[in-house]
């Protein structure tokens, strides 16, 4: 996300977080291989299901992006169907797909962020689709819950806007915070070094992910994936694999990224002092429309018409949805 995100800077009590599926006999496995193996990773939070909202609140404010949204809140999300849980456990985040609206009207929408904060730790995101399509800029990330924006920073896990063909991962921070570009050659490309970012120049540090498979259209095909960001004072790593692709450990609770192969992008901290740049952190879910990135970009991307044309049209929604199976985080 870019902008002055200063507006949705919000207390939270970090005391109020939902701990999902509190799996007792999961637990007792982690204490058993934490003896086994140096560092593993014990499972702390865990959203699935339908209790998955419970750890989450509802920002119902303006876009700070400029976004042509309504973000509701969540009785009007449930309301309204954009935002539920599957019988199958699946949750749902979607952009309202039947209402015809006046060309230049807000479209609703909802943009959702956990109640809790972290200041390092392993993130697992598992996505069965994502919204994608013309005018439409979705994102999976986080931000400083205390921190005036860009200072804490924002960590960019998937974001893209129209029909962008790939995932571009991205950090946003205070001054003083460059991506060490010699540090790696990876499956990706870095399109911009300075991660300092400021309402007026902020397209942060990022990577461009060479796999089709990691966005939109192609993601959804392969019935999506799993994102992974492992974050420590050292620096942070990002994985992403396609479904068919998951780790083993992943799926079994008990991930090790030492086994993982090469990340997809690093930041690492010897030109950024990741501890100092970054705390605080929520997660976000959100998708917005048009606005300071979507909005620009539209008339390059090869969507018809103008972006508010496409807000209009409801149709151009039917598959602007995340569908959720879960988010974990370890420590
Ligand atoms: C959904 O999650 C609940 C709670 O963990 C579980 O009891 C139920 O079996 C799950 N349903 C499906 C279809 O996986
Ligand atoms: C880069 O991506 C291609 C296509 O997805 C894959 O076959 C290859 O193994 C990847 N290379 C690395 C170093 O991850
Ligand atoms: C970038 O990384 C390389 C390799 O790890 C290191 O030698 C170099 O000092 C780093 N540059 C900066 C500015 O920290
Ligand atoms: C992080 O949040 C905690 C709890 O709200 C707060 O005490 C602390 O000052 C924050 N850290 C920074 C660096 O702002």
């Amino acid at each position: 996300m870019h902008s002055a995100l200063s507006a949705l800077v919000l207390s939270l009590p970090l005391a109020a977080f939902a701990r999902v599926h509190a799996d007792s006999g999961l637990h007792r496995r982690h204490a058993a291989i934490s003896h086994s193996r140096r560092n593993a990773y014990q499972l702390t939070d865990h959203y699935q299901g339908q209790t998955f909202f419970d750890g989450w609140d509802f920002f119902n404010q303006a876009d700070p992006t400029s976004g042509l949204v309504n973000f509701l809140d969540q009785p009007s999300a449930a309301q309204a169907g954009l935002a539920y849980v599957q019988s199958d456990n699946t949750t749902v985040l979607a952009v309202d797909d039947t209402t015809q609206l006046s060309v230049g009207q807000n479209r609703n929408s909802v943009r959702i962020t956990s109640k809790k904060s972290w200041n390092n730790g392993l993130f697992i995101a598992d996505f069965f689709a994502m919204p994608h399509g013309c005018s439409v800029w979705p994102a999976f990330w986080m931000v400083s819950s205390t921190a005036e924006w860009p200072n804490g920073g924002e960590i960019d896990i998937i974001e893209g806007v129209n029909n962008q063909p790939s995932n571009q991962i991205t950090l946003h921070s205070g001054t003083g915070c460059l991506l060490n570009s010699t540090a790696a050659t990876l499956n990706s490309s870095i399109t911009n070094i300075h991660c300092e970012s400021s309402p007026g120049d902020d397209s942060g540090c990022s990577y461009g992910l060479s796999d089709p498979r990691s966005f939109g259209h192609e993601f959804n095909m392969q019935a999506g994936g799993v994102y992974a960001l492992e974050w420590q004072d050292s620096g942070m790593n990002f994985w992403f694999f396609s479904r068919d692709e998951i780790p083993a450990d992943v799926t079994s609770a008990n991930p090790d990224p030492t086994t993982w192969g090469t990340p997809v992008a690093i930041f690492p901290n010897t030109a950024c002092d990741m501890a100092s740049h970054f705390f605080n952190q929520s997660l976000v879910i959100d998708t917005t429309l048009c606005g300071d990135w979507a909005g620009p970009a539209y008339s390059t991307s090869g969507c018809p018409g103008t972006c508010q044309e496409a807000v209009a049209d409801p149709t151009n929604f039917n598959v602007a949805q995340w569908k959720v199976n879960y988010i974990s985080v370890y420590q």
